[in-house]
């Protein structure tokens, strides 16, 4: 194993080259619009100290970087999947890492951030992210994966001044659960031994880790954050994350007032005061000596709310945010003289990577709920299983028909055939997860959903083969002349802004 230490150092010589950025958000491209977004800030004399774009096509991250020259850039990668012990196996993996780094470049990125998290394992995909599990081997494979994708950062993202970008890795929500054998602080701690990324802290997420661990019925929150702060690499967090939490539409707010609510991560809704809270006592750790930027995650919210959200966040807490960014750790002249390397990771032996791709197929199963709770790493969510039943009989079936595509509006004369043959469209969430399947492209769920549900009418009712083909062919059409529109207002919207 690389001396932790060595690790520690690579990371600061990295971290020095991050200008600190302050308060910015964390947008999508498209949803809001970002060119109005903007203007609507220049309207009322703002602007974000910087934006952290969310995956796109690469001409619209390009396009952003040409309109925006003033303000500083990052980006919000998804994708791929660093969690999954096979990736690097995967046909698509050295594509993926090639569009990352194609789109790094595009936008002249501050960092590369990824979330602790996957959509698709063993073989079955999902639509939102599910946390990796948290143990040991668990955070070997993310420590090696991360090195391998650092180091083509390294090679095709290095810029004039012989820097490149940095690898952060979020801390994912939970959605009711968390699986593993460890405490989640100690995974990261895991991570950040052996390979130099730095974190992104979401307050929202951390918020959800208390929601739906034990702790909840164990201590305060405000005891939790301050254990949790103490355990955790806090050393490493180069951005802070704050974004709204909701109850889920499949679940519904909660009836009466009694315990806490079941929020997930939900960007769209209002920040909630209690994460303002959280914040507060995250930047008044000591051990925060690494931070560059804190966002307001703003994706899919409405423009009024951001403006309103972004001017109270900035009037309460710039003045702590420059504190905690002014606070530094000693830099050691041996530093000078380190070459900005990523150390070698030791190979994963055999036996390691099919443990852990049989922890994750036997993963994907629980959750979807095709096999029953059993294995180490589930004894906790055994021990309170309302939260994975949650995920299991509300969420993941929501995700499958309605969420990314609904299904009905988007097969409507399938749909009804279906319906009348009384066929239940449940049914095909069964069907979703009966077996793993070999990945035929890079994770795309709309184009996954329109594959799936053609086997499963195709099965089904063979004689709607004809309907449901032409029905796909279609929204296939549409999603590529989407995405081509998409392309055209943004040429359109650059204009405007100029
Ligand atoms: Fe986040």
């Amino acid at each position: 194993m690389v001396d932790p230490d060595f690790i520690h150092q690579d990371f600061e010589r990295r971290l020095r080259e991050i200008p600190k950025q302050g308060m910015g958000l964390s947008v999508d491209v498209y949803t809001p619009d970002l060119f109005e977004l903007v203007n609507r800030f220049r309207e009322q004399g703002l602007q974000p100290g910087y934006l952290e774009v969310f995956k796109a096509t690469t001409t619209a991250l390009t396009r952003v970087r040409q309109a925006m020259p003033d303000i500083p850039l990052a980006y919000h990668g998804d994708g791929l999947w660093i969690t999954q012990p096979d990736v690097q196996a995967s046909p698509f993996f050295q594509q993926d890492v090639y569009e990352i780094v194609t789109q790094l470049n595009s936008l002249q990125s501050l960092w590369l951030n990824h979330e602790c998290a996957m959509k698709q394992m063993a073989g079955y995909s999902f639509g939102t992210y599910v946390p990796p599990l948290y143990t040991p081997l668990s955070a070997k494979v993310v420590a090696h994966n991360i090195s391998t994708v650092q180091q083509a950062m390294d090679r095709q993202s290095r810029r004039s001044d012989g820097t490149a970008p940095l690898f952060l890795l979020e801390m994912p929500p939970l959605t009711y659960f968390a699986a593993g054998t460890m405490p989640i602080p100690d995974f990261f701690r895991l991570v950040t031994a052996s390979v130099p990324c730095g974190l992104v802290l979401d307050i929202g997420h951390l918020w959800t880790v208390y929601r739906y661990t034990a702790a909840c019925r164990r201590v305060s929150l405000e005891q939790f954050v301050g254990q949790f702060l103490d355990e955790f690499p806090l050393e490493r967090v180069v951005e802070i994350h704050i974004a709204g939490l909701a109850c889920h539409e499949s679940v519904g707010e909660p009836k009466g007032g009694e315990g806490l609510p079941e929020w997930i991560d939900a960007h769209a809704a209002p920040i909630p005061s209690i994460l303002f809270t959280m914040l507060e006592q995250v930047l008044s750790h000591s051990n925060l000596v690494s931070l560059r930027a804190v966002a307001l995650e703003v994706d899919t919210k409405p423009i009024e709310m951001i403006v309103e959200e972004y001017v109270e966040a900035v009037r309460r807490f710039s003045p702590l945010v420059q504190q905690a960014m002014a606070r530094e750790t000693a830099v050691t002249q041996l530093m000078e003289l380190m070459p900005c390397q990523v150390p070698v990771q030791e190979p994963l032996c055999r036996s390691d990577r099919r443990q852990l791709r049989d922890d994750y197929a036997r993963y994907a199963q629980i959750i979807s709920g095709q096999v029953s709770v059993t294995g180490p790493e589930w004894q906790d969510v055994a021990a309170e299983a309302s939260g994975l039943t949650r995920y299991r009989t509300s969420y993941v079936s929501h995700e499958i028909l309605h969420w990314g595509g609904d299904l009905t509006g988007m097969f409507p004369q399938t749909c009804r055939i279906l319906a009348d043959r009384g066929i239940c469209l449940t049914e095909f969430v069964s069907f979703w997860f009966r077996s793993p399947r070999p990945l035929t492209h890079s994770y795309d769920f709309f184009l996954l959903k329109i594959e799936r549900f053609l086997e499963f009418v195709t099965e089904r009712v063979p004689e709607s083969r004809v309907c449901v083909e032409q029905e796909g062919a279609m929204l296939r059409l549409a999603y590529a002349q989407a995405n081509e529109v998409g392309e055209s207002v943004m040429e359109m919207e650059m204009e405007r802004t100029r």
